[in-house]
């Protein structure tokens, strides 16, 4: 029952949110990719749900803003983790083994390429193919945090760290 009702609340406040941002925008068709943008930083991704709503709220087919969304990568329709974890794959991150870093990282967390979430939406991994800093190669961003030269124990126990501040906060 408690749960139902924060959920509720935690929907009303999303809603509330995505009010603000469509009226920021005065509902302008021409504003959809900062409308999306802005709905995408309060739910961490765009549903079925929340395309129609804001397509309704501006007056256009949702046909019309699921097709901006899928047309720009950076748009996900799939739930995202709190923490993204982009692991880069780059020439100079791939010589240095990021593999072993991406496997270990899947195995650890039980993810794989076509499930890149965590069940607890605690964790997403993304690849990414160079994250502009391959004198430290094989790199590693948690949020806005990088971590340069990461071997795969250290990837782990990164995560590992994130997972055990989430208990106790
Ligand atoms: S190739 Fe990985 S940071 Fe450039």
């Amino acid at each position: 029952m408690q749960q139902t009702m924060e959920k509720t609340q935690a929907m009303i406040d999303h809603l509330a949110a995505v009010n603000r941002i469509l009226e920021k925008n005065g509902y302008q068709e021409s504003r959809l990719i900062p409308i999306l943008q802005e709905v995408q930083d309060v739910y961490k991704y765009l549903s079925k749900e929340m395309i129609s709503y804001v397509a309704t709220s501006i007056g256009v087919p949702p046909s019309r803003v699921y097709g901006v969304a899928t047309f720009y990568a950076h748009f996900s329709m799939q739930p995202k983790g709190k923490y993204i974890i982009r692991l880069c794959d780059g020439t100079a991150c791939h010589v240095k083994k990021s593999h072993g870093i991406l496997n270990a990282l899947y195995a650890h967390l039980d993810l794989s390429a076509d499930k890149r979430t965590t069940d607890d939406l605690l964790f997403t991994i993304e690849t990414v193919s160079c994250l502009g800093a391959c004198g430290l190669a094989p790199v590693m961003v948690v949020g806005d945090e990088v971590h340069g030269q990461v071997t795969p124990e250290q990837a782990v126990a990164i995560v590992d760290q994130l997972r055990a501040a989430e208990k106790q906060a």
